[in-house]
């Protein structure tokens, strides 16, 4: 990164980088860690970003509904997501509120345009995190299959998550001195300061 000098030259930055994560496979924010608690129990995973609206402030990403996140999201939905980029040396914080859509039209929007082959995440015959015998008793539907009556049984396994990001925080190391910045939208834009790192 060629060290942003303003608040402003970061947050741009940063949104420019979560947009290069859904176009560029192996990108460092394409996977961020999703940050919940529930029932006073704190839990992290790794999902990867599918789409961003900068201006809804808004990030999306797909799970199987059946994963405890889904409930443990409807119950609370307030999230962070954790990023790291080692070549910028940016950590980044996301607070937001996260929306679940179960087959309602956005969820099969998203559905119709996934390719057969991502559809088939969606077969495996149990909730992850089922305790089973035998990994073999958790296989996906064979690949070929998917014009099979059951596909429509696997998008009622599809949950799309929007999270709508109200607070960004901006960790970058650098040798000349690192920077931290905090903004937070106030409703009508987005209030910037630096913080101490
Ligand atoms: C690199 C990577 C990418 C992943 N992407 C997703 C994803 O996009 N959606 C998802 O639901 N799980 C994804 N997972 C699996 C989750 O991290 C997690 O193990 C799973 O969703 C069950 O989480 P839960 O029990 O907290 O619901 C990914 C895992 C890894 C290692």
């Amino acid at each position: 990164m060629t060290t942003p000098p303003t608040l402003e030259a970061y947050r741009q930055d940063l949104w420019a980088r979560l947009d290069q994560a859904i176009t560029t496979p192996g990108a460092p924010f394409q996977t961020l860690a999703l940050a919940t608690t529930f029932d006073g129990q704190p839990e992290a995973r790794l999902l990867v970003l599918r789409a961003l609206d900068q201006q809804a402030r808004r990030l999306t990403h797909y799970a199987d509904r059946r994963s405890a996140k889904i409930a443990q999201l409807e119950a609370q939905p307030r999230v962070c997501w954790l990023g790291w980029d080692p070549g910028a040396q940016l950590q980044l914080r996301l607070y937001g509120s996260a929306r679940l859509h179960l087959d309602d039209d956005r969820a099969r929007e998203a559905w119709d345009s996934m390719p057969a082959s991502s559809r088939l995440h969606y077969s495996g015959p149990h909730a992850a995190g089922t305790p089973i015998d035998d990994p073999a008793q958790a296989a996906f539907a064979a690949y070929g299959t998917h014009e099979n009556p059951e596909s429509a049984a696997w998008a009622r396994n599809f949950a799309l998550i929007d999270t709508e990001v109200d607070a960004i925080d901006l960790l970058h190391l650098d040798r000349a001195g690192h920077r931290r910045a905090h903004y937070q939208w106030d409703g009508t834009s987005w209030q910037a300061r630096w913080v101490v790192p």
